[in-house]
């Protein structure tokens, strides 16, 4: 059984995503065992509580440096044991020595087709805002794995959503969470649960199924 940590500092959609999954049998052989914000007031707590998944909040703020905050958060993340950590919807910078310590078993949901509209700065509603400002007609999310990049990590999986006529950031948001990120991070960790992913040369390959 895979042990999944979700991060999380928002609403949580995508953790619910996830939590359903698993309950509806869309991934296998994979449990959450716990879930942290960095935002006490997170929606998503709510959720991992309804679940009955351990939850706990451990912000930059109540730390006086980020070095401090940073080797906390990792003693925190340690304490779960876990196979697989999942950024869903998480806007904090992960600490170096957690992306070494993790290699290849940390994913991210994006909102938008890397290499468009990613790095930093580029979060929640404001990727939305700069795709409809740059006026493409195609947009969408991606699973990758985390390295010491802002979204520079190996590619899992990636689905398309067309933009439609008079969207607003928040009507494309909504429509990129529910065609494309509410399936393929379930689709990822499934995926990974099977061990049919793996990363050769930087690049993420996922195996045929047997
Ligand atoms: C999601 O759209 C996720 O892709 C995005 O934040 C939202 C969180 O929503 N993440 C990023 O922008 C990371 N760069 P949620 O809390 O409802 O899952």
């Amino acid at each position: 059984m895979l042990r999944v940590l979700v991060l999380v500092s928002g609403g949580g959609t995508n953790l619910q995503a996830v939590l359903d999954s698993i309950a509806e049998g869309r991934i296998r052989d994979a449990e959450v065992t716990g879930v942290i914000s960095n935002n006490p007031n997170a929606y998503a707590l709510e959720r991992a509580k309804a679940a009955g998944v351990p939850g706990k909040c451990i912000s930059p703020k109540s730390f006086d440096t980020r070095e401090e905050f940073n080797e906390k958060f990792l003693e925190a993340v340690d304490e779960y044991r876990p196979d697989l950590i999942v950024l869903a919807g998480f806007l904090v910078v992960i600490p170096p020595a957690m992306i070494s310590r993790y290699r290849n078993r940390i994913i991210n949901i994006h909102p938008s087709l890397i290499p468009s509209f990613c790095g930093t700065g580029y979060y929640g509603l404001k990727v939305h805002e700069a795709a409809l400002e740059r006026g493409v007609k195609v947009v969408g999310a991606t699973v990758h794995f985390v390295d010491e990049g802002t979204d520079t990590g190996p590619i899992i999986l990636q689905k398309a959503v067309e933009v439609q006529p008079g969207d607003t950031p928040k009507a494309l948001q909504k429509r990129v969470m529910e065609q494309a990120e509410w399936r393929i991070l379930p689709e990822a960790i499934d995926l990974i649960a099977q061990g049919r992913v793996r990363v050769t040369d930087g690049r993420a390959v996922v195996a045929e199924e047997d």
